[in-house]
């Protein structure tokens, strides 16, 4: 079972730009850190981070038959991308959505989330622990696929 884990603008920036609200780790530090995770569970993972709105949509649709779960965190295209919310629907892969700060509690065109209504499940206000989280919810969702995928086979075994 195949992650993938896309990051979008200023991300990069993690450890540097507004530590008060981001604090001080950096993103490398935090795919480490799901890699570990990724590996003690045996699952597969890749990583991606663009500051550039079209290439996080070609990378959504490069998941398409590729991957069985998406991580994202939007970052400003959260409050924005209806082209990033149609690629996400568009795929049908189950799709956790992080932000490290509680959106809600912050400026107003942050409250509201163009992506989330298309995710699975949205996690936020951790700081880095939500990426913790949202690889603990992941594993779950692909199990849950996992034994469907098989009941449904073995329905299908039984009808021949
Ligand atoms: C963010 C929240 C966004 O509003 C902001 O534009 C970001 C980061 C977060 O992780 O808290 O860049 O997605």
């Amino acid at each position: 079972m195949k992650i993938v884990v896309i990051q979008g603008p200023n991300l990069n920036m993690l450890g540097v730009r507004e530590q008060n609200v981001y604090g001080s780790m950096k993103l490398e530090d935090i795919h480490t850190q799901m890699k570990a995770y990724a590996d003690q569970n045996k699952l597969e993972i890749e990583f991606f981070q663009s500051n550039l709105e079209g290439e996080i949509v070609d990378r959504i649709q490069e998941c398409l038959g590729d991957a069985d779960g998406i991580i994202i965190n939007p970052a400003a295209y959260t409050h924005t991308s209806i082209a990033i919310r149609d690629a996400i629907a568009a795929v049908q892969i189950p799709t956790i959505e992080v932000h490290l700060s509680n959106i809600h509690q912050r400026e107003e065109f942050r409250h509201v989330s163009l992506t989330a209504p298309v995710c699975a499940g949205q996690i936020l206000g951790m700081g880095p622990f939500g990426y913790h989280l949202a690889m603990v919810g992941m594993k779950q969702i692909l199990s849950e696929v996992a034994a469907m995928r098989a009941r449904v086979q073995n329905a299908q075994a039984q009808a021949k």
